[in-house]
């Protein structure tokens, strides 16, 4: 007991010692505590990051900092001692003492990484020494890849030709995205994304599908749709087929009338039908030799977006014309020219009229199968009434009682006699 009494006051001033003077030499630590709450964190680009710490307990003098990553390469994020304002990093509550929960606005992707709470105490030599840290807190920042943007091919493709088109996004992040591809509503195939890593975690992707071309794709659409986690709603990319869509003409050239008489104008027509785009020049020439022309549309549209345009030019048809070749030359977008031709006849006079002529009206010739009927009708009818008309009279003459008829010389003249009185 004597030892114990004398041994009291001792003890207590140990107790004394450890509870009124905490964070002091060697056991100064044991009351310092440091929480770092979260292990993880998931911020969107852009938005404010906060980094929770909480300190307990006194220390030795020394600052608290954040650090960004853990031996070389680290950064200090945040120094007690050292804030600069104009930072992104801000206090979540001002000049603490035990909340150390920081704020990093305008969060990007290159901020991902692990950050540490650490409380420095300042060692023998006045440097910062590292006296306890938090567990760290993993930050990802979630990036929306940018809009999707869909290119094709250099040149323009006919139709039936298969075109590569390429669908690319990029600074995204995480790594997964998905991509489909449509034609006007239609999906359709394309290849898988090719995902790659860019300017430290964050990725770009690149996709491509291949697209057979129809005539009747002007007004078709492409569309790239890119789908990820940060995105509400997925992105759409468009691309116009018209924009590389050829549709070479299809001509046909026409002389009007044909065959024609000597000296009378032909009028020669050029139709250039469905193409695409709209630029095309027409050129004609007769026996190698540039004619004007005499009147061109501009080209009008059709409804499925083609167009079509008629050029026309006059010839005189001078008799050693005849049978001479007209040609139209179409040049359509660059391309290498085409040419289409019609001949120029000229009906011969001998023959006249419509006989020669294989390309007469039907109805006229109907016509003057009509008065031909006609005529025919009319002949065999007088020939008829002819007939019946020569009967009654002969009939007439021989029953007559008088006068009687004179001693007829011969049969023969009687009858002739009679046919020609009876005319
Ligand atoms: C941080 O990096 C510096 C310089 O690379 C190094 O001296 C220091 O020890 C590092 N600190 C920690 C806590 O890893
Ligand atoms: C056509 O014109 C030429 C020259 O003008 C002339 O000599 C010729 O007689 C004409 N022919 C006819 C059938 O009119
Ligand atoms: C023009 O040529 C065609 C075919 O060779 C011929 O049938 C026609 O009689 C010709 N016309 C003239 C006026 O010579």
């Amino acid at each position: 007991m004597v030892l114990v009494a004398q041994e009291l006051p001792l003890v207590c001033l140990m107790l004394l010692l450890l509870c009124r003077e905490p964070g002091v030499n060697a056991q100064a630590g044991q009351g310092f505590s440091l929480q770092q709450p979260q292990a993880k964190v998931t911020v969107a680009a852009g938005e404010t990051l906060t980094l929770n710490c909480i300190t307990s307990g006194i220390a030795r003098p020394g600052p608290v900092k954040w650090l960004k990553g853990w031996g070389s390469g680290n950064k200090t994020v945040y120094d007690q001692q050292k804030w600069d304002p104009s930072s992104r990093v801000t206090r979540a509550v001002n000049g603490s003492d035990t909340d150390f929960t920081i704020r990093i606005r305008n969060v990007q992707p290159e901020d991902m990484g692990t950050y540490y709470c650490v409380k420095f105490v300042k060692g023998d030599s006045g440097d910062d020494e590292v006296f306890q840290r938090g567990n760290g807190t993993e930050v990802s920042v979630q990036a929306k890849p940018s809009p999707p943007l869909v290119s094709g091919p250099e040149q323009r493709a006919r139709p039936g030709e298969s075109v590569p088109f390429t669908c690319t996004s990029g600074g995204f992040f995480p790594e997964t995205i998905g991509v489909k591809w449509f034609k006007n509503r239609d999906t359709m195939g394309g290849q898988r994304p090719q995902v790659t890593e860019w300017r430290r975690k964050t990725y770009n992707m690149s996709s491509t599908a291949m697209v057979t071309l129809q005539k009747d794709d002007v007004p078709s659409e492409l569309i790239c749709e890119v789908q990820h986690s940060t995105l509400l709603a997925p992105l759409r990319g468009s691309y116009q087929l018209s924009r590389v869509l050829r549709v070479p003409p299809s001509v046909e050239v026409r002389a009007e009338p044909s065959p024609v008489e000597v000296n009378k104008t032909v009028t020669f027509t050029c139709l250039v039908k469905e193409f695409y785009p709209a630029n095309v020049s027409v050129s004609w020439l007769e026996n190698g030799i540039e004619i004007k022309v005499q009147n061109i549309s501009r080209p009008w549209k059709l409804p499925r977006g083609l167009f079509e345009l008629r050029s026309q030019v006059e010839v005189q048809a001078t008799e050693e014309k005849n049978g001479s070749t007209i040609i139209c030359t179409v040049v359509h977008d660059g391309q290498a020219p085409a040419n289409y031709s019609a001949s120029l006849w000229i009906s011969n006079p001998a023959q006249g009229g419509f006989q020669m002529d294989k390309g007469v009206n039907p109805l006229s010739s109907l016509l003057l199968l009509l008065w031909m009927g006609v005529l025919l009708e009319k002949g065999l009818l007088g020939g008829l009434l002819f007939f019946l008309f020569e009967r009654m009279k002969r009939k007439a003459s021989e029953m007559l009682p008088y006068p009687a008829p004179p001693p007829a010389p011969a049969a023969g003249a009687r009858g002739l006699a009679t046919a020609s009185s009876g005319v």
